[in-house]
């Protein structure tokens, strides 16, 4: 039996699907999670009889689960990397970083010893956990797609069953639609391993809050750890693992899976709305030619309640989870029978700021004239162009008759195909002299930009201060 496994789950009858066992109030958290004493002596116990993990298999080396399988390892957990990308495991293998990510290759190096790659979902049998972070691609409706994570856990789950393993922790760290891990995943899993979730294996969501391009720093030292838990004692096992595992002492966050699911994506749907109000106020005090919106956010944010974090006048935020996320709380609201109407105005405002950027320079340009977009990634120190204010301005321009170059720090066209429609300019030291530029607009913050100098004649549009 699983060290973690709670007594209670031994009683339930085999046969009942989990939403089912959760209606029955095994698993419910209103029952007083908090106040109930004989779980609290239980965790008690757990902690002090529990097997701390050490061994760890990490499903999908991309552009999270690589830094988190190399962290791992450089926090002195064994781990075994394993992806349906060949070249991947290769890179891995031969201690190369698999993306482009600061600190990653540095990261691999320091724990060469303790990781390896493998394209054998096998072998994670052999690991205490396996932690499950493929793609998880929004759908047109707003949700999320849970054909990779099936695809990956599936096999894991058919080889425990295959070993007669007990005890297996399952943690799904990529972003899901709330209510899918206990409505899909942990049925296939109840399924394929033919066992009970909580007695004969385990399942936490442990989604993390990172940001391209401090994805190591952030794992490592975060906030807030947030772990969602089929029973206690998986998310205690969870839990000391993170308190090895983290340089700092974050507050872990432990719950149920539903309301951690509902926490990722609140999460960031809460930051895209406070963008989005910086946006908006933006909007308006540009109207007033003495407003200084530099001056008014940093005069809102100074009030504790509000805090400077993005409260920075700038442009859309985009990239691979924001946009997604928020517009995911949307489509959960309307699935209950809701609305939304917070997300969804920051949804607009987001989309209105990015037609307003692109009003503005066709203002200032010549009809079918040239434009620079200085820019491209959706935040600086990434080559991430997904839902970025550059890149729709820049396809915009192009699809009304523009001529439009390009430059950006991090994306090229090698890595953000999306760019090789655009002329590029190399070097922006080139800008100086270019006399052919008559409007350049930058759109990422890459701190760079500071100090590129333009020719004499050429109209900049800097939103952000840099
Ligand atoms: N990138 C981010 O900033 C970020 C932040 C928070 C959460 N997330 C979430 O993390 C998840 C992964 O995002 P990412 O950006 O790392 O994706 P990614 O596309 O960079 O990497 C996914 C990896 O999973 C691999 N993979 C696909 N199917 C697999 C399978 N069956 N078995 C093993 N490996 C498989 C792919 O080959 C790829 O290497 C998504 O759900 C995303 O929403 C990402």
């Amino acid at each position: 039996m699983a060290p973690w496994v709670r007594p209670e789950f031994h009683r339930l009858r085999v046969g009942t699907t989990y939403p089912e066992r959760r209606k029955m109030g095994s698993l419910d958290e209103t029952r007083g999670i908090t106040f109930d004493l004989s779980r609290l002596f239980l965790t008690f116990i757990w902690k002090l009889t529990m097997k701390a993990i050490e061994k760890v298999s990490v499903f999908g080396l991309g552009k999270l689960g690589a830094c988190i399988a190399a962290t791992l390892a450089q926090r002195g957990f064994d781990v075994v990397g394993i992806d349906i990308d060949g070249e991947k495991v290769r890179k891995i293998n031969a201690g190369l970083p698999p993306v482009e990510e600061p600190l990653l290759a540095e990261t691999i190096s320091a724990g060469r010893s303790r990781l390896r790659a493998t394209q054998d979902h096998k072998e994670a049998v052999g690991t205490d956990v396996s932690f499950f972070i493929p793609p998880s691609p929004s759908l047109p409706d707003g949700s999320f797609s849970n054909e990779f994570l099936l695809r990956a856990m599936q096999p894991v789950a058919a080889a425990v069953r295959a070993q007669g393993k007990k005890g297996h922790l399952f943690v799904c760290s990529s972003t899901t639609t709330p209510g899918a891990i206990d409505q899909v995943l942990i049925p296939m899993l109840e399924r394929e391993i033919g066992g009970i979730c909580g007695q004969d294996f385990s399942v936490c969501y442990n989604p993390e809050f990172i940001a391209l391009g401090n994805v190591v720093n952030g794992l490592l030292e975060p906030d807030m750890v947030l772990i969602g838990e089929s029973d206690p004692g998986s998310g205690a096992a969870l839990e000391q693992l993170y308190r090895k595992y983290n340089r700092n002492t974050p507050r872990i966050a432990r719950m149920s899976i539903i309301s951690a699911e509902l926490t990722k994506i609140s999460v960031n749907s809460y930051i895209t709305m406070k963008i989005s109000f910086t946006n908006q106020l933006r909007m308006v005090a540009e109207q007033f030619p003495k407003a200084n919106i530099h001056t008014i956010l940093e005069a809102i944010g100074s009030d504790s309640r509000i805090g400077q974090k993005y409260l920075r006048a700038g442009l859309s935020y985009g990239g691979p989870c924001f946009p997604r996320d928020n517009r995911l709380l949307a489509y959960v609201a309307r699935q209950v029978g809701l609305e939304a109407p917070l997300a969804e105005a920051s949804d607009r405002t987001n989309q209105q700021a990015n037609l307003d950027l692109f009003e503005k320079v066709r203002k200032l340009a010549t009809k079918n004239g040239t434009v620079a977009v200085l820019g491209l990634a959706y935040k600086p120190d990434t080559y991430i162009t997904e839902e970025s204010a550059g890149l729709f301005l820049a396809q915009q321009l192009k699809r009304h008759g523009y001529r439009v170059l390009v430059h950006d720090y991090g994306a090229t066209p090698a890595n953000s195909p999306n760019l090789h429609e655009f002329e590029h300019i190399a070097d922006p030291a080139s800008l100086e002299k270019r006399g052919d530029i008559p409007v350049a607009v930058i759109c990422c913050p890459w701190p760079q930009y500071r100090t590129v100098k333009f020719a004499p004649g050429t109209k900049v549009v800097a939103s952000w201060k840099l």
